[in-house]
């Protein structure tokens, strides 16, 4: 420790910290411009000079490191004057347009100019500013109000990591410009800007700050869940923010908080409730949709109802929805998207290792002396995971791995890229485990403790042909060995894998393998680093705990098992068996189920989306809840319009356990309602007895039968507030360990690849106009060589056929896939990319022609 005297004051701090901070640390304020905590120190603007004893110039607090004995003053008659003309200088140049300035009421400059009482501008210089960049996609950049804190540019590349910023020249002529092919549009650059210099164009001239309400929310668009501030004005959502310092996020967004929240201003948004006449949709009321609804599932019969949820439903939401099947009518069929995706990776992680999603809160990515990325493009499906990589292998000392088929941002920045054969997964986990107990290197000491039959893996594993695993992989042994032992000999370890691996074909030998190698090689150890299984869409770890699929009741309790439990606090009979969404799909199909209810989720964003898209039009009765139109809601017998998260309340649950609570910021739009309340008037209308939901007596019901909460008070959780959810502790077990019988890959050929892009999420940010203006339509991937053999070029039209289906979309060339693969993102129903993949598989054998 170091001591120190400020301002009078003692200070006794850690050897290291700067005069700034010590000086935080004694209550004393020095003003400050450039400086920004979450990033290196700049050192730029000098408004934090303070004079040291025996030092002849003033020194800048933010960047000087304390030393034993130093005395500091931070306020004397000259140290104002170095400042005031430290401000001056930096007002040379800059536009006194602070009354139209986006900025103003929360411009930093403007306010130092106040606390100083800096009133004139003594000094001129020939006018060199740049013009108005108007040119970007989202932000506009005035160069003449930047005084060059360089905080965007530090923000961009030590936190983003994506490096789009750049000061173009030098002196007087300096500004900041851009290199659009890497900017990630997240926004950080408008939110670190101390002055009106870089500006959101969706909320440029809208409203004023002061005008506007802060609500505390949670952004639930990815499951990293940070936390946000909704501002809003005359019940409407103008911007999202986030605060630096006291939010999980550290104030940071994606595109998905920053510049996603206009779908919920969309003029598109269902907002009357809609029942079928003949062939026509009419506008009825909420007393007779409902009632229609209830009647319509009721009169199916609980054998032909049937139901699929949403993780962009709440934890109530979607507790309350397995209620209403279970109990009020009878039907255990019940399912969601995770069929096709979490689910089958929460099951196999369950099993093996008790894990009921991430093994460790998020930030312990972060701190992790080696990081292997799985499977995942984890900048597009869960970019504040991506931050902590950032902060864990750019700014500390961490080890970057990156196994994918594709080169994704973070393949910019790895210490090692394992570009895999597609479909490769399980040898490429089988062979690093294999070299890892080679070597000698795997985690002996959480082996013992943790996994009984040790004996019983160690030669399974041995027993993997490694010539056979690097002809799969398409990796030297050299590179699988250099990879190995970064994970071997690092001293703690994050494995995240994501939509390759839970989504693709064989999803559960993967996870199994993946599990196996996270044993090996620590990352179950301890409280750095840790397991991280990755599915992109918003509360579907919330859905999961809810038990929202047949073989589960609320908190993975076996549905045969716990039946009699939950008969007991429920007082009825619960229904037997229960068809997932394949067999309900199946169902509609044979005509035997013949309702389907669909709270905010859309099959014909599934695999075999033909195949659903033929089954719902068969249907007697199809009630979406939504709040978006597509084509199910316009095939709808009844549609229910419900809420965005800004307009409800509830919970979310994060991939590592965070439980969050939405605020209610804003009405639903015209006649839409809660999610909740539909789901309630539902309920009360099919169920025995009536009941008065509210949201906290929902989970306080689920934690009362479930053992997911711990120590969760939801009744002290307010708005925007978060906790974590009962911890992972590991329990001695004997593992089933994943098979070591390297599946066989697919014939050679052209395959196409589904995924995540950064700019979307799911479908509902294709109704927003701030990615939109970044990612405007979908579009196929493709390798200029394979494009050539086609006779392809750019921005020409592609067919694409599987065997079940086919699709037409602009090519889009690009090295960023290998020969033989092609990728198209999942989200514009425009390409429909999913009428191509069979059940349980995101890449699929396929044939190009020109269009
Ligand atoms: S929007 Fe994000 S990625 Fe783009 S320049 Fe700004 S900080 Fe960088
Ligand atoms: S644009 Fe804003 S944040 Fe970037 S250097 Fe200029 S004033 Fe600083
Ligand atoms: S990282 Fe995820 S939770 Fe955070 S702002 Fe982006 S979409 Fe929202
Ligand atoms: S805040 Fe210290 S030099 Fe800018």
């Amino acid at each position: 420790m170091v001591n120190l005297k400020i301002d009078g004051k003692n200070v006794q701090i850690e050897k290291g910290a700067t005069i700034l901070t010590a000086a935080e640390k004694a209550g004393v304020k020095i003003p400050t411009l450039c400086f920004l905590q979450k990033v290196s120190p700049t050192g730029a603007c000098r408004i934090c000079v303070v004079d040291i004893a025996g030092v002849t110039k003033p020194m800048t607090a933010c960047n000087t490191p304390v030393v034993e004995g130093m005395e500091v003053t931070t306020q004397s008659p000259r140290l104002t004057t170095i400042r005031r003309q430290v401000v001056e200088l930096l007002l040379v140049n800059h536009p006194l347009d602070c009354p139209v300035c986006d900025a103003a009421g929360e411009c930093e400059l403007q306010n130092i100019c106040y606390d100083l009482d800096v009133t004139r501008q003594p000094f001129v210089a020939e006018d060199v500013n740049a013009p108005v960049i108007d040119g970007w996609p989202l932000i506009q950049q005035v160069p003449s109000r930047c005084v060059l804190c360089e905080k965007c540019v530090k923000v961009c590349h030590e936190t983003i990591g994506s490096s789009a910023l750049f000061i173009n020249d030098k002196g007087d002529r300096a500004f900041i410009d851009k290199d659009l092919s890497l900017c990630e549009y997240c926004g950080n650059c408008v939110s670190v800007c101390p002055t009106g210099t870089m500006i959101s164009k969706p909320f440029k001239f809208k409203a004023r700050p002061w005008e506007l309400t802060k609500v505390p929310s949670v952004c639930a668009h990815c499951p990293s869940h940070c936390q946000i501030d909704l501002n809003v004005k005359q019940g409407k959502v103008y911007r999202v923010t986030s605060a630096d310092g006291v939010t999980v996020n550290d104030g940071n967004l994606c595109i998905g908080g920053a510049f996603s929240y206009e779908y919920i201003n969309s003029p598109q948004r269902l907002s009357r409730p809609l029942v079928k006449r003949g062939n026509q949709q009419t506008a009825v009321s909420w007393e007779e949709a409902l009632q229609v609804a209830a009647e319509g599932l009721r009169n199916a019969g609980s054998d032909a109802v049937a139901g699929l949820a949403s993780p962009r439903l709440s934890n109530e939401e979607n507790y309350l929805f397995q209620k209403l099947f279970r109990v009020a009518l009878g039907s255990n069929s019940i399912d969601s998207e995770a069929r096709f995706g979490a689910l089958r990776g929460q099951k196999v992680l369950g099993a093996t290792l008790g894990l009921r999603g991430a093994s460790n809160p998020i930030d312990r990515i972060g701190r992790a002396g080696a990081v292997l990325v799985f499977g995942a493009d984890v900048t597009a499906e869960a970019p504040a995971l991506d931050w902590q990589i950032e902060l864990a292998c750019r700014k500390r000392d961490g080890l970057l791995l990156v196994a994918n088929m594709r080169k994704v941002k973070l393949s910019r920045y790895a210490n090692t890229q394992l570009s895999y054969r597609p479909g490769s997964e399980v040898a490429l986990a089988l062979a690093l485990s294999r070299i890892l107990l080679d070597r000698g290197l795997q985690d002996r000491d959480y082996l013992s403790q943790f996994v009984g039959n040790l004996d019983e893996i160690e030669p399974h594993l041995r027993a993997l042909d490694l010539d056979a695993a690097v002809a799969q992989t398409g990796l030297s042994l050299a590179l699988l060995e250099e990879a190995a032992l970064s994970l071997g000999q690092a001293d703690s370890v994050a494995i995240l894998f994501g939509g390759d691996v839970l989504k693709g074909e064989q999803a559960e030998d993967k996870v199994a393998a993946l599990a196996n190698l996270a044993l090996l090689c620590g990352a179950l150890h301890g409280d750095v680093g840790g397991l991280f299984p990755i599915d992109e869409k918003g509360n579907m770890q919330g859905l999961l705990d809810m038990g929202v699929y047949p073989e589960s009741l609320p908190g993975y309790q076996p549905y045969a098992s716990a039946a009699v439990k939950f008969e007991a606090a429920w007082g009825v009979k619960l229904p037997k068996g229960g068809r997932n969404a394949l067999e309900i799909l199946a169902g509609i199909e044979q005509g035997s189920i013949k309702a389907l209810y669909l709270a905010a989720t859309n099959p014909l964003t599934f695999p075999e989306s033909g195949r659903w898209r033929q089954a719902l039009a068969k249907l007697e009765l199809l009630v979406v809840q939504d709040i978006l139109p597509s084509e199910v809601t316009e095939l709808a017998h009844v549609v229910l319009p419900g809420s965005s998260f800004a307009e409800k309340s509830g919970s979310v649950t994060a991939l590592d356990g965070r439980v969050s609570c939405l605020a209610q910021a804003i009405k639903p739009v015209g006649e839409a309602r809660e999610d909740m309340e539909i789901l309630a008037g539902l309920y009360n209308r099919l169920a025995a007895r009536e009941a008065q939901i509210q949201p906290q007596q929902l989970l306080a019901e689920a934690k009362s039968l479930t053992d997911l909460y711990g120590d969760i008070c939801f009744a002290a959780s307010g708005r925007g507030q978060t906790c974590l959810r009962a911890p992972f502790r590991p329990e001695k077990k004997s593992l089933t360990y994943s098979t070591v019988a390297l599946p066989a890959l697919a014939e050679a050929g052209l395959q196409l690849l589904s995924g995540k892009l950064l700019f979307h999420f799911g479908t509902t940010t294709t109704f927003a106009a701030g990615p939109l203006q970044v990612a405007p339509s979908g579009y196929v991937e493709i390798h200029p060589e394979d494009a050539a053999r086609a006779g392809l070029v750019e921005g020409a039209q592609v067919k694409v056929s599987s065997t079940i289906g086919s699709m037409q979309g602009p090519v889009r060339l690009s090295e960023n896939v290998p020969q033989g693969l092609l990728f198209a993102p999942h989200h514009f129903a425009g390409l429909n990319v999913q009428s191509l993949l069979p059940a349980g598989q995101n890449r699929v054998a396929v044939e190009i022609s020109k269009a």
